[in-house]
């Protein structure tokens, strides 16, 4: 069900803590990020961090990071898309930064680097817009805010003709998007890892 006393907006740089904290208690349990920290009771405060660096030097500057808020105004969900050409992060950014990642990742980095390497090599090379993420806290699951984030976006791609993808980290997850006109191109299994699906939408003109 829809809740209609919602507005998105593009991410304020006052915002990103708020964002990232949304993020990380949305991904808590994600089948990616339960393979990288295994259980670690520290999960959430290190997602927390990796969400608020990459959303200060990476994501942010790309102008595709949007936000819902409740009718309390507080932030519902977030969703980071990274627009054509910049789906890869910066020397610059990855330079900025590593502090906070190395904090988040410790002895977790060889596998992140795998995952990583993982999910580059199948990324698409014509033009996209890319889904980085999509999260929901948890408290306002169900309410329709990712499918609106998802709608919001899109539209503006179809002005443009621009294509979409994404990888879908859970099975339960495939029909949000194909509801909004992604399908599933590969099954992308990470190696001792969960079976993931790199999901595609064709550009449409307006
Ligand atoms: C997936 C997610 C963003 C959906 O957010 P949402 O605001 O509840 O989504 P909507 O209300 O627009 O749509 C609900 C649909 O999302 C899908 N969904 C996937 N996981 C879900 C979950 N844990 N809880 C509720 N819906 C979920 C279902 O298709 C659901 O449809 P249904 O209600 O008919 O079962 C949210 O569940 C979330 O943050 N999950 C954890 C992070 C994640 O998995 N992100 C996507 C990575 S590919």
């Amino acid at each position: 069900m829809s809740d209609m006393s919602t507005t998105i907006a593009p991410l304020a740089r006052s915002d990103i803590a708020q964002a990232a904290s949304v993020l990380a208690a949305a991904f808590a349990d994600d089948p990616v990020i339960c393979h990288l920290w295994a259980d670690h009771p520290q999960t959430e405060p290190r997602l927390a961090t990796f969400f608020r660096t990459t959303l200060t030097n990476h994501h942010l500057a790309g102008g595709g990071v949007d936000v819902v808020r409740s009718d309390d105004n507080a932030i519902a969900a977030v969703a980071i898309w990274n627009p054509p050409g910049q789906w890869q992060t910066s020397t610059l950014a990855l330079v900025r930064e590593a502090p906070e990642l190395l904090w988040a990742l410790r002895d977790r980095i060889p596998t992140a680097l795998k995952v990583r390497g993982e999910f580059d090599r199948v990324h698409p090379i014509d033009p996209h817009w890319y889904l980085c993420n999509i999260g929901t806290s948890p408290s306002h699951r169900s309410r329709g805010f990712a499918t609106q984030l998802l709608e919001h976006r899109l539209s503006s791609c179809d002005k443009r003709n621009e294509s979409a993808y994404l990888v879908c980290t859970r099975e339960r997850t495939i029909p949000l998007y194909e509801k909004v006109g992604f399908r599933v191109t590969a099954p992308l299994p990470l190696s001792d890892g969960p079976l993931l699906w790199s999901m595609w939408r064709e550009g449409r003109a307006g």
